[in-house]
């Protein structure tokens, strides 16, 4: 691998390190999520950092760790599980958006269902994601990341 394309992956790998807390955090809100009088703000406030903290993460991966990826392993589309599941990830936060009541309105039962459901979904599509990422890609990098 070139020392170009090392660097870029070493950050990469520094950031990816760094969001899981935030992943572990999917779960924890999901579990705290009673369905009478749910109190919403932990599910708007982590649908926010999943914004603006993990998406970024996952556009950086698809836009520079998937090349460098591809171009270590050669061979016919490479990368396509790990772009899928980033297409993925994208669209079940974006699902997680819309199932918000707006602010100040009571929540229905069965939204909050859905809500923890997309969760609890959120959060095993990232587990396996990492984990792909963490065997298939990062693991090019050589010794001593
Ligand atoms: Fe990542
Ligand atoms: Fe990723």
């Amino acid at each position: 691998m070139p020392a170009a394309d090392v660097a870029v992956a070493q950050e990469l790998y520094a950031q990816h390190t760094a969001v899981r807390p935030l992943v572990e955090r999917i779960r924890a809100v999901a579990d705290d999520l009673g369905t009478t009088a749910a109190d919403l703000t932990p599910v708007r406030d982590l649908v926010d950092r999943l914004d603006t903290e993990l998406l970024p993460h996952e556009r950086a991966e698809e836009e520079q760790l998937l090349p460098i990826v591809a171009r270590a392993l050669g061979g016919p589309d490479p990368v396509g599980a790990l772009s899928r599941t980033h297409a993925e990830i994208e669209h079940q936060i974006r699902r997680l958006r819309r199932a918000l009541p707006d602010p100040g309105e009571r929540p229905e039962p069965e939204d909050v269902v859905d809500l923890r459901a997309g969760l609890y979904g959120l959060y095993a599509v990232m587990q396996l994601h990492n984990a792909q990422e963490e065997e298939n890609a990062f693991s090019l990098m050589p010794a001593g990341r």
